[in-house]
């Protein structure tokens, strides 16, 4: 397989994942790859890594050519500084098809943060998706209150580090039964959190307050479009999604049970085959 810009893969997991380091645009990612078939390219949260699909990577990967790689300045990757933007990321994701030598039609799942990305991907990049799958995310921009909120939190985690913002957040994240019955899970997530670079975090969080305002344009995104969303998600409830959803032409939604924002992670089971039905599915 042609590899483009991509250097030589230069770590094989025994779980059967690839892992390699892609440079564009003067960053270095770290992306994780898994099986053979179509496409279907995963787009973590904030602030985590790929790791947050592991059950996707793993079982989805008998079907599809799962990546998921680590955004810019998050996980193993590097940034190639300035701002962490939705439209960048997006951009910087096509480079790596790019360099992964797709053209063809991929489906993009994103959560949450990644679910930004993921429309900021339709409204740049188009004529490279196939399928959409969106979890646990959001249309609406941030009011200018959270939008204030975030880049206050941004300059009190740059100088006084990310412990306290990240104790905050976790206690969001997650449906009541996986904090009681997955505590390894969560602790998990939580060291992914608190192993993310202050400035990282606070890019992010820039990022994400400027982030462009979806809901009056989700009348023309109109290609198939899955929408998950974990029934305790208290960051993007299940009405907000179901509303999306509605907006759209050709949206299915379905509420995954015994979740919370972190859908995918705590019930992978529902969510791997919601997906697996919807890729399945012919167009
Ligand atoms: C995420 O999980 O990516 C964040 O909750 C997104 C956000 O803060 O809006």
């Amino acid at each position: 397989m042609s590899r483009g810009n991509a250097e030589p893969r230069v770590d094989t997991s025994s779980a059967g994942q690839a892992m390699s380091r892609i440079e564009v645009a003067g960053a270095s990612w770290n992306v994780v790859e898994a099986g053979n078939g179509p496409v279907l390219l995963l787009v973590h949260g904030f602030p985590l890594d790929h790791s947050m699909w592991e059950h996707q990577l793993g079982a989805l990967s008998a079907r599809f050519r799962v990546i998921a790689p680590d955004l810019g300045g998050f996980g193993a990757s590097l940034d190639a500084g300035g701002e962490s933007t939705m439209e960048r990321f997006a951009d910087a994701l096509a480079a790596h098809l790019d360099a992964l030598a797709v053209d063809e039609p991929i489906a993009f799942g994103g959560l949450s943060m990644g679910g930004y990305v993921a429309w900021e991907f339709c409204r740049r990049h188009a004529e490279r998706l196939g399928k959409l799958i969106l979890c646990d995310t959001r249309a609406a921009a941030d009011s200018d209150d959270v939008a204030r909120g975030r880049l206050d939190a941004a300059e009190h985690v740059l100088a006084e580090g990310s412990t306290g913002f990240v104790e905050a957040m976790i206690g969001k994240l997650f449906a009541e039964q996986t904090v009681r019955q997955r505590p390894d899970a969560v602790d998990r997530i939580r060291r992914v959190m608190l192993g993310t670079a202050a400035e990282t975090v606070a890019a992010g969080l820039r990022g994400m307050a400027r982030r462009t305002d979806m809901t009056a344009a989700l009348g023309q995104v109109a290609i198939p479009t899955l929408i998950l969303c974990g029934r305790e998600d208290v960051i993007s409830p299940p009405d907000e999604m179901r509303s999306i959803a509605a907006a759209m032409p050709n949206a299915r939604f379905a509420e995954v049970p015994g979740a919370g924002h972190m859908a995918p992670l705590e019930n992978p089971r529902f969510v791997n085959q919601a997906i697996t039905e919807f890729l399945a599915r012919p167009d």
